[in-house]
């Protein structure tokens, strides 16, 4: 089967590779020459682990190819995927969607024969009929289905995530559309994963209402969390003694500073918005929203704490600055709130994070980067633990706090704990939701 992926941002890309490894003939599209000419020397433009070489091993097997041309990608691939971003659009909340009707666009005018054109991309309920439109009306004569195929992949843990997912889902019109797209995913048939087929609306809503959710459990937690410091509880046993209620479930239940990410942030917004557009207000999620502010912020309030009130002469190590582990991805993380609050708040801050200076360079002015953990935390008032990478989860506290001028710590990640830190000889201890 011949596929081509328009755009290699995260979805894209893994998506791409992906359906290669399954044994399909991919080309994969992006406007940014750069990008492309990365992809054609063997190097991915993004951090994701195991990518580069799954890339590689489809390449050289000559299923995988990148371009700039559209047309030539198309040209008898049965489906076309639109993986392009999907931002908030500035001012008013909405997902911009210039980027998805473009790529429709240009798909119509290049298309000659039969093709499935199916979003990828999360995009709001109702813009699957929208490319169907601007399709027929670019190109009046072309037999085209389209389909909406949200991606439910994790950073981090994409591959695996694409490979052995809990679920596919496919929304349709047709049967016609519906075997181009089981015929897509038969590799994972055969090993038995479910596939959920639905309408278009529904396949477009489940992907909203999936990432509304978890951002609605972690903000809960979060809360929580809140909530056990000024009653003496520990949000860790709180959540574990939760999570063993099979109907809870004990994933997405870890306190911290905050969600963040290329995903749940956009998505909340956008689901806020298409509520408000159809009086049918998404109360929760607005306030899931504004409580992951607060909690951002309640972060900041902390280690003022932790500083005897003022930021001002102290020097503060901060410990990553990804919005999570496994990623090199700096968009909405906490640490694009907290960090800045230190600097203006006149605290020298010293940065270590396995793959977040590239990008955090441009984002983060004015703190010092670090390669090692143990230099950055050298003459420190306090640590702060921000994103718990494999690399910070078992330092030698010892040598971490003999290095530091004040043996402090804001764990926000509860990565350790309080009797740990004091047998290191750190001073003080703080982690989220505990006493
Ligand atoms: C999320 C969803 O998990 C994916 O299923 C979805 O496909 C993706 O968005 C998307 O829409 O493309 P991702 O943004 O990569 O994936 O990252 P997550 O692992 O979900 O983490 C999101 C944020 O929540 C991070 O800032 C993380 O630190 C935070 N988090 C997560 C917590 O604070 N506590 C938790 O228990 C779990």
């Amino acid at each position: 089967m011949k596929i081509a992926m328009i755009g290699t941002g995260y979805v894209g890309l893994v998506s791409g590779v992906c359906f290669s490894d399954f044994g399909h003939t991919v080309v994969c599209v992006d406007k940014d020459p750069r990008k492309i000419e990365m992809l054609e020397r063997g190097e991915v433009p993004i951090y994701e682990p195991g990518l580069d070489a799954l890339m590689a091993k489809n390449v050289d097997a000559g299923r995988l190819s990148f371009t700039l041309d559209l047309p030539a990608a198309i040209e008898g691939a049965e489906a076309v995927f639109i993986a392009v971003g999907t931002p908030t659009r500035r001012g008013d909340g909405h997902a911009d969607l210039t980027y998805v009707m473009a790529a429709a666009e240009e798909i119509a005018k290049a298309a000659k024969d039969y093709v499935v054109i199916v979003t990828k991309s999360t995009v709001p309920v109702g813009t699957n009929r929208k490319v169907r439109d601007v399709v027929a009306a670019a190109n009046p004569g072309l037999d085209f289905d389209v389909a909406s195929n949200p991606e439910f992949l994790r950073e981090g843990a994409a591959i695996d995530d694409f490979m052995k997912p809990d679920r596919v889902v496919v929304g349709v019109e047709n049967d016609r559309a519906a075997k181009v797209m089981s015929e897509i995913y038969r590799p994972l048939y055969l090993r038995d994963f479910p596939i959920v087929t639905t309408d278009l609306e529904s396949a477009e809503m489940i992907k909203y209402a999936a990432n509304a959710f978890l951002a609605t459990k972690i903000t809960f937690i979060n809360e929580i969390a809140a909530l056990c410091e000024k009653v003496g509880a520990d949000v860790k046993q709180v959540s574990k003694g939760m999570g063993m209620d099979n109907r809870i479930g004990n994933k997405f239940l870890h306190a911290g500073p905050g969600y963040g990410g290329s995903c749940f942030p956009k998505d909340t917004k956008a689901l806020a918005r298409i509520g408000q557009e159809h009086a049918s207000p998404m109360h929760i999620t607005e306030a899931v929203i504004a409580v992951n502010e607060d909690t951002k912020r309640r972060m900041i309030g902390k280690l003022q704490d932790l500083c005897d009130g003022k930021f001002n002469g102290k020097t503060v190590c901060v410990l990553g600055v990804t919005f999570k582990p496994n990623t090199d991805d700096m968009r909405d993380a906490p640490s694009l709130t907290i960090v800045p609050a230190l600097v203006g708040g006149g605290a020298k801050v010293k940065v270590c994070d396995p793959q977040g200076q590239h990008e955090g360079e441009g984002l983060l002015p004015g703190v010092q980067w670090h390669d090692d953990p143990y230099d950055a935390a050298k003459g420190a008032d306090l640590l702060v633990l921000l994103t718990e990478w494999n690399e910070f989860r078992a330092l030698d506290l010892n040598r971490i706090a003999q290095g530091m001028s004040r043996a402090v710590m804001a764990d926000l990640r509860n990565i350790y704990n309080a009797n740990v830190a004091r047998d290191a000889g750190f001073v003080a201890y703080e982690g989220v939701g505990r006493i």
